[in-house]
């Protein structure tokens, strides 16, 4: 439809004046032709972009899946829901939400929104929190108060804190993997994420449109390239050359959300569990990398995962998204109900819109307004 119009627009201007102003006039144009696709095309140019600078190299294959998987033990969750949990609901999609013991109100937020969908496109979905230890005992004891009166949190063994993300993820990969194998995909979001459950599996299902999508190992979300490690002690994210001395890290995932299907999760679980772990613990998502790394899994990018940036509000283009970052418990509750209480956008609407908010996303992080 769109390509169409802009095509009209592109040729009914052959015209009858010559010479120089004639060029100019087709110069100009042909422009505005361009830049038209351009915007309605730019998660196309983004993808081509990304796959020219994503490294080849696939690692080793070193992951053999046992015949008999090493167990979890539940002892180290502190609580969760019923361990029969994903039996019950068969999720096809689960989410698990990284969140700290003291961010109720992103939780509930999320819970107001997209956590609390649970049937979308026909496929059953299921979204649960994962939280650490927490340093104070009031926040720890109205954290087993919110976990009885809801029961969709999971409390991993470790202190929670910024340095101890990594495994808080790990956490979450021994969960997933011990006691929701039925799942076909999950979902690692953090809990400032609008989190689209709805667009995911639509590109899930467009892109895979396979019956053994099961065996695929994917691993997607916005991949981050060439990122150097940080040698500087002071820095929070100081890795030390000893644990890890290549020139750049394997290119990996944004962590605020990425989706893991499941033979990714465990191929990628394993190699975790082969990989000592050094202190301070790398990011979380680097290491998620080097797991997929060592696993012999690539990532795959989407434009439709905002990663980073800050996606300008519009509506159109956050029905398109996956996943936005930096979003305030009450904008998303705001933003939730006028991007999926009200008509869904045309196919023109949708693509420009998302052009526009993409562009501005991108001047965003050039002119450093971006957090
Ligand atoms: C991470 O968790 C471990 C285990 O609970 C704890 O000993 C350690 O102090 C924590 N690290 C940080 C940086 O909080
Ligand atoms: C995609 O959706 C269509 C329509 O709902 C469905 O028939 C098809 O099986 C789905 N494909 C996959 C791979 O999920
Ligand atoms: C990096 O570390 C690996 C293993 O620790 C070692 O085999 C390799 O020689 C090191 N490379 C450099 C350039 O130091």
């Amino acid at each position: 439809m769109a390509k169409g119009y802009s095509f009209r627009i592109c040729k009914g201007q052959f015209g009858k004046r010559g010479g120089h102003l004639k060029f100019i006039h087709y110069f100009f144009i042909t422009v505005f032709c361009i830049s038209l696709l351009a915007l309605l095309f730019i998660d196309v140019i983004e993808l081509w972009v990304t796959s020219l600078g994503m490294s080849k190299a696939i690692g080793p294959h070193g992951v053999v899946i046992p015949h008999s998987i090493p167990p979890i033990r539940s002892e180290e969750y502190l609580f969760m829901p019923s361990i029969h949990v994903c039996q019950r609901a068969k999720p096809y999609l689960i989410i698990l939400v990284a969140t700290a013991p003291q961010n109720r109100k992103a939780r509930q937020a999320i819970r107001d929104t997209w956590g609390g969908e649970i049937q979308v496109r026909g496929h059953r979905v299921m979204t649960l929190f994962i939280v650490g230890q927490p340093f104070d005992p009031v926040i720890g004891k109205e954290l087993i108060e919110e976990s009885k009166e809801r029961g969709d949190l999971i409390q991993g063994r470790f202190m929670d804190s910024y340095g101890n993300l990594t495994l808080k993820t790990l956490s979450m990969l021994g969960w997933a993997r011990r006691f929701c194998p039925q799942a076909h995909y999950l979902a690692k979001v953090d809990d400032d994420v609008l989190f689209n459950p709805s667009a995911l599996l639509q590109y899930l299902n467009l892109s895979f449109k396979t019956e053994e999508n099961d065996l695929t190992e994917l691993y997607l979300g916005r991949v981050q390239m060439k990122v150097e490690p940080n040698h500087n002690p002071a820095s929070k994210h100081f890795m030390s050359e000893n644990a890890y001395n290549d020139t750049f890290f394997p290119d990996y995932c944004s962590g605020t959300a990425y989706v893991l299907s499941q033979a990714a999760l465990l191929k990628l679980s394993l190699a975790a569990d082969a990989i000592l772990l050094p202190r301070p613990l790398p990011p979380e998502d680097v290491f998620i990398g080097i797991c997929a790394k060592r696993a012999g899994i690539t990532p795959t990018h989407s434009p439709l995962f905002s990663g980073g940036p800050a996606v300008p509000y519009s509506r159109c283009c956050y029905q398109m998204m996956v996943s936005v970052h930096h979003t305030k418990p009450g904008d998303m509750v705001h933003y939730w109900k006028e991007v999926h209480s009200t008509a869904p956008c045309s196919w023109l609407g949708m693509r420009t819109s998302f052009g526009v908010c993409k562009i501005r996303a991108l001047l965003g992080t050039l002119l450093g307004t971006d957090s």
